[in-house]
């Protein structure tokens, strides 16, 4: 479960500063590498916190946010994905499953409320190098992220805080249900296409 104080602190304290809330980004988010592993052998306990943690947490605060956004004539949500959230991966089965849930929860409530004129879009991040990343990532692990991005450097932080407010404001006003992934191409990239460059240099060379 979440700690229920959290939120409901939260929840007053934003109605009494700003009398209403208009836009919500669903941010928090968890993985734990360690229990979070592949399906057999994850540890039942930490599916059940991560999938509150990264899902039900979008659930929470956009049931909380809707009746106030309904009244002042619309909002906008967005909900942090991630790229873990399209693919399949060796472990962190919880932590994909519940950014995955997170991606249609998005269409749902875009669904829902839409004709409230409340728009409900998320952002899925590549790796970014967050200081949390940035400390604790080996070099291999970022130099692995670096050979199958289609473009030739890291995410950072500033990726993520261009795309959020532009969700958040008219600029994206016909956009809703969507994802956007910002992850460097990623997701694009044949996951061949490193190996096949070595493969055709070679070729040339000869
Ligand atoms: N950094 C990346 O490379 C990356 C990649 C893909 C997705 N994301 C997603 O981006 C979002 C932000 O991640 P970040 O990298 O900035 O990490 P972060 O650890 O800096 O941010 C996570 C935030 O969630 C809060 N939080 C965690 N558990 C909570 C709980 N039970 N109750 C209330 N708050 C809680 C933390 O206090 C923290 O502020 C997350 O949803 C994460 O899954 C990050």
């Amino acid at each position: 479960m979440l700690d229920k104080q959290i939120p409901s602190r939260q929840q007053s304290t934003t109605i009494e500063q700003y009398g209403t809330v208009t836009v919500l980004v669903n941010n928090v988010g968890l993985t734990n590498q360690h229990k979070d592993l592949d399906v057999v052998n994850l540890d039942l306990e930490e599916w059940d916190w991560l999938t509150d943690v990264n899902l039900k947490s979008i659930l929470l605060g956009s049931r909380f946010a809707i009746p106030h956004m309904v009244k002042a004539g619309g909002g906008s949500f967005i909900n942090t994905a991630s790229m873990a959230g399209f693919t399949g991966d060796s472990v962190r089965s919880a932590y994909g499953a519940s950014k995955a849930g997170g991606v249609n929860l998005t269409r749902y409530i875009a669904a829902q409320y839409g004709k409230d004129h409340i728009r409900c879009n998320g952002v899925a991040p590549g790796l970014i190098l967050s200081p949390a990343a940035k400390n604790n990532m080996p070099q291999v692990v970022l130099d692995i992220f670096a050979k199958f991005n289609a473009l030739p450097y890291h995410g950072e932080a500033d990726d993520i805080g261009y795309t959020v407010p532009f969700l958040a404001s008219d600029e994206s006003k016909f956009i809703t249900g969507q994802t956007i992934q910002v992850e460097g191409g990623h997701l694009s990239a044949n996951p061949s296409i490193s190996d096949f460059n070595v493969y055709v240099n070679k070729a040339k060379s000869n």
